[in-house]
């Protein structure tokens, strides 16, 4: 659910109560958080005196904890175009040259009603701080055997800070929550240790590799099977 403006400014004042902070001398507009609560370091605020107070505080919340799923829109093919461009996931995906108009039409097929059976695709822009940050999907799911891929990207410049575990979490949540699918699997590029690293920690087990199955700039890479019960999920877990 997003979060409204209202809700938002009530954490901003509780927060900033509790945080203190300076200003960069490196860049303008942004201040770092100097003590209390594991923050963000740095805030990015405008010269609009509201939200100034607010960016602050908003920097002090706990790291990724503002990451939203919100349905996407057919603007969002501009941005997904550039993070399938950036290099990470050019040097880990298979990824094919599709246009920005491919992409289009492939977001407005795709939608994130998990209930519509038909549809091979369910995708979702990763919101952080009210920024579209990324994208995760759910990619052919077969409702009779209960299964569905997952797929997550976040681009390169926000990468690290827990905004894509996050994402991936609330995607399996939702995921289990709204369907009766009882696994989760996503393939993953031998070589791509972030990827797996964020599949072990939300308790994907590597559950094999396929030798040499995909191909990546010319070259046969090893990809790794990782998947998740739902019985795993439902069981307690540390994040
Ligand atoms: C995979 C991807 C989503 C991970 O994003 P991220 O921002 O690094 O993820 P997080 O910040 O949530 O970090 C996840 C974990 O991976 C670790 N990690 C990140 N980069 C790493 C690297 N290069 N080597 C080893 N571990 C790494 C993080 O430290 C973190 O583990 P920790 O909490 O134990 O420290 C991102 O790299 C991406 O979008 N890449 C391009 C698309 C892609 O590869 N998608 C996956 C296809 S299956």
């Amino acid at each position: 659910m997003e979060s409204s403006l209202f809700s938002r400014n009530v954490r901003a004042r509780e927060i900033s109560r509790n945080v203190r902070f300076e200003k960069d001398r490196r860049a303008p507009y942004c201040f770092r958080c100097v003590a209390g609560a594991s923050a963000l370091s740095i805030a990015r605020v405008s010269n609009c005196p509201s939200s100034f107070a607010m960016s602050m505080a908003l920097s002090a919340v706990p790291r990724a904890s503002l990451v939203q799923l919100v349905p996407p829109r057919a603007a969002h093919a501009q941005l997904w175009y550039g993070w399938r461009s950036e290099a990470h996931a050019q040097r880990y995906m298979p990824i094919e040259p599709w246009s920005v108009e491919a992409l289009r039409r492939r977001l407005v097929a795709s939608t994130p009603d998990l209930s519509d059976p038909e549809k091979q695709e369910h995708r979702w822009i990763v919101q952080w701080q009210d920024e579209c940050v990324g994208i995760v999907s759910i990619l052919r799911p077969s409702f009779r055997l209960g299964h569905a891929e997952i797929s997550y990207h976040v681009a390169q410049a926000y990468h690290r800070r827990g905004i894509a575990t996050q994402a991936v979490a609330a995607l399996v949540d939702r995921v289990f929550e709204q369907t009766d699918l009882a696994r989760l699997f996503a393939y993953i590029s031998e070589p791509n240790r972030a990827s797996r690293r964020l599949a072990e920690k939300l308790g994907f087990v590597h559950e094999g590799t396929l030798r040499e199955h995909f191909m990546i700039h010319g070259r046969r890479v090893d990809q790794c099977v990782y998947g998740l019960l739902r019985r795993e999920w439902a069981s307690p877990r540390k994040r």
